[in-house]
């Protein structure tokens, strides 16, 4: 299979070329999408993204009081609901086009376990989605699903077996680590290195190919707006740079301007850390993401190439997401822009 699509990839190209096909009164048909775990880092940046292409958005959250700031995008709403009751579901979809499902957890707790959020959720959501009659489903999932030893590799790729057997017309988005701004890897390093004066590091030969938030955003907002040449696909996302995580966070260090010893850790040590901190509050670090760092977070397809999307480069943006804006000033920003635009799409009309 050729791994540029052309149809895909003129399409693709337009879409680049023309922000205002994105808008309203433009060929793009506006959904009513249903959006589970939205409430999150990729969510603050997908909303946004997704408003301005003109689809309704319903996201479901277990707390919408926590997600207010969400509120004030345009044709987004935020509600209250238990995910995992198929019922509470089948509701929600009753008036929805397309299901989006973004919930997916690094460890787990007493109130949290992998399978739950990822296998029985997707369950669940599949369930509903044939119930209710809505045919389409885009779930996100992480690079190497279904490899190694971790539980949270194990019960992703489990997830994307019930996606692929749903008979729905699905697309699967394999995610390598994501950077961008608020998210879990280069603001939680930096914090630890204003922290601490030696840093030690577990698994630092890890490799992983870090994806820009933007860039994954773009990814699923062309697979929601295409179905027909994005259904029955996986795609994986990945950057450009292969780095391992010792190169990663030296790079953090540089573009902090700090000086900071990282200590790179053999595995018994690593192992030891991740032991000790699986069992502090908010489990920082865990022998479950210990053993996902054994296997390499390196994809082998080019999904956004595919979907003609040009990746950043992860150095280059460091500067900026060190000294970037805060996630309320971030979505402020976007529904002043969402505004914006649909003042530009009523006055086309
Ligand atoms: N960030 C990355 O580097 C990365 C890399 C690869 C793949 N991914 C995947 O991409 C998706 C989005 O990532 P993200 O970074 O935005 O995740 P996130 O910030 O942790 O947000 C995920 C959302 O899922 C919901 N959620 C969390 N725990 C849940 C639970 N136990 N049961 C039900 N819902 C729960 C939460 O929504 P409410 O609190 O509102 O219910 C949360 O806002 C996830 O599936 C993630 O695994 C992320």
């Amino acid at each position: 299979m050729p791994l540029r699509p052309p149809k895909l990839i003129l399409r693709a190209a337009r879409n680049r070329a023309s922000p205002a096909h994105s808008r309203r009164g433009t060929q793009m048909p506006a959904l009513r999408l249903l959006v589970l775990g939205g409430t999150g880092f990729v969510g603050s940046h997908l909303l946004p993204r997704l408003a301005a292409d003109g689809h309704a958005i319903t996201v479901l959250s277990r707390n919408r009081d926590l997600h207010r700031e969400l509120t004030v995008l345009p044709q987004v709403r935020v509600l209250s609901a238990n995910v995992y009751d198929r019922a509470a579901l089948a509701r929600h979809l009753s008036k929805a086009d397309a299901a989006l499902n973004l919930v997916g957890i690094l460890n787990e707790t007493h109130h949290q376990r992998f399978r739950r959020a990822h296998v029985e959720l997707t369950h669940t959501l599949v369930d509903a989605c044939r119930q209710m009659g809505v045919p389409r489903l885009v779930q996100m999932s992480a690079l190497k699903a279904g490899q190694g030893e971790s539980k949270y590799l194990r019960t992703r790729g489990e997830a994307e077996a019930e996606v692929k057997r749903s008979g729905l017309a699905w697309t699967l988005l394999q995610s390598a680590v994501i950077f961008g701004p608020g998210d879990g890897l280069v603001s939680r390093f930096a914090g630890l290195l204003r922290l601490l004066p030696v840093l030690p590091l577990a698994r630092p030969r890890a490799k992983m190919a870090p994806v820009y938030v933007g860039d994954v955003v773009e990814a699923i907002a062309r697979c929601v707006a295409d179905p027909r040449e994005t259904g029955g696909r996986t795609f994986e996302l990945y950057g450009p740079d292969v780095l391992t995580l010792l190169e990663i966070v030296r790079l953090i260090r540089d573009a902090m301007g700090v000086r900071r010893a990282v200590l790179p850790l053999p595995d018994a040590l690593g192992w030891l850390q991740a032991a000790v901190a699986g069992l502090l509050p908010g489990k920082p670090f865990s022998l479950d993401n210990f053993r996902s760092l054994l296997t390499d977070s390196v994809g082998s397809v080019d999904g956004l190439a595919a979907l003609g999307i040009v990746p950043q480069r992860f150095a280059p943006m460091l500067p900026a997401l060190l000294h970037g804006r805060g996630r309320q000033a971030r979505i402020e920003a976007a529904r002043a822009r969402c505004a914006a635009s649909c003042a530009a799409g009523a006055k086309d009309l």
